[in-house]
């Protein structure tokens, strides 16, 4: 109900994926401006004990595609406007197995939207990715790039993006839409951070090497057509996206129209670079080995978030290398330090 809520059931916020880690993180961010946080998380990959112990706010442990569980959630709780994280995320695995991907993330957002109108919830801030454009012509990437992805994960964004457009025209619900480049780092106060399994992202990988957990950071391809051969890539720190969700969700809450912003750094930053940061900051040797090239990564990732800067007021804090992978460092050692 929009009409007739009190100053409070404005401020209730429904986050799917908030026991992951960007949800965990935005969510840390919320209840220090003093929004109500409900999380729905089925908990495949969501962490419970960062949960209970760290966000001490309600967790529904359930499915996006339960409809009957979407609609009591809504019936139980005056929710303003939903932030939705929850999808499946492995590249690799979209390929082998799409229709797990175009389920969970296509059919599970489906089954949200659905249950957010009957229940008259018409503001939701969406988790959609880089990966939309698949090989960008221009760099750096702007919202206005063509959006061509180039795997299954990367389509299933796109499908939700254009339902919420035609969703937008036809029940006027109204969409933040982010588009993250690489998400790194930790909460700058070491209680959130990283810890994906399986582990696909570089930073992490590196300081896996870097405390012993694995024994080397294997780098696909030194040929690239950049300044030290190895691939670039935009990294942006999961306290500054956090931010920009706080900002997203208070533009619709304000009666902002339906948006979309790319969130990134604006900085590229080699994988070399990554790993010759991560030596200075762990002061560790870190082993690397050069392989082949994967196919489908392209030489230079890199986002504009000029938009988001302009119309949002985002200011992100921690754009630094140096800085993100200190953050990271000190919640992985926390997290896996007692491996050796
Ligand atoms: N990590 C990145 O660099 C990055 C970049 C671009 C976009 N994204 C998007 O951001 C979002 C969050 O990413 P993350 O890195 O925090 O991932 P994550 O896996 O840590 O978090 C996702 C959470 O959603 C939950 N979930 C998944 N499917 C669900 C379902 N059907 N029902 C209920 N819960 C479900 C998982 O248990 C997990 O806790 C995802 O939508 C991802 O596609 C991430």
């Amino acid at each position: 109900m929009v009409w007739g809520m009190t100053e409070k059931d404005k401020r209730t916020i429904l986050v799917s994926g908030g026991a992951g880690y960007i949800g965990s993180n935005c969510v840390k961010e919320l209840l220090s401006r003093g929004y109500e946080i409900i999380i729905l998380d089925n908990l495949v990959y969501g962490h419970r004990e960062l949960v209970d112990e760290v966000l001490k706010v309600k967790l529904i442990v359930g499915e996006l595609q339960d409809r009957a569980l979407l609609d009591s959630v809504f019936a139980n709780h005056s929710i303003a406007a939903v932030i939705h994280f929850a999808a499946y995320a492995y590249v690799g695995e979209s390929v082998s197995d799409p229709a797990k991907y175009y389920r969970n993330n296509v059919l599970g957002t489906l089954t949200l939207l659905e249950a957010m109108l009957a229940a008259n919830v018409n503001k939701i801030v969406f988790s959609s990715t880089c990966a939309t454009y698949g090989i960008p012509e221009n760099i750096p990437i702007t919202e206005e790039e063509k959006q061509n992805p180039i795997n299954p994960y990367g389509r299933s964004k796109l499908m939700v993006e254009n339902i919420l457009q035609d969703f937008d025209v036809a029940y006027q619900l109204k969409s933040v839409i982010f588009r993250y480049f690489n998400a790194a780092g930790a909460d700058p106060d070491g209680q959130l951070g990283e810890d994906h399994n399986p582990e696909t992202h570089l930073i992490p990988l590196v300081l896996d090497a870097a405390l012993g957990r694995r024994d080397s950071i294997s780098i696909y391809g030194a040929d690239y057509p950049t300044a030290d051969g190895t691939c670039i890539r935009d990294y942006i720190h999961v306290s500054d996206l956090a931010d920009a969700h706080v900002l997203g969700l208070e533009y619709l809450l304000n009666g902002g129209n339906s948006n979309i912003f790319n969130l990134g750094n604006g900085n590229g930053y080699s994988v070399l670079e990554v790993i010759e940061t991560a030596r200075a900051v762990t002061a560790k040797a870190i082993k690397s080995r050069v392989c082949q090239r994967r196919a489908g990564d392209p030489p230079s990732l890199v986002g504009s978030s000029a938009k988001a800067r302009k119309v949002l007021n985002w200011q992100p804090r921690y754009y630094d290398l140096r800085t993100i992978i200190e953050h990271a460092w000190v919640w992985h050692q926390h997290r896996h330090g007692n491996f050796r």
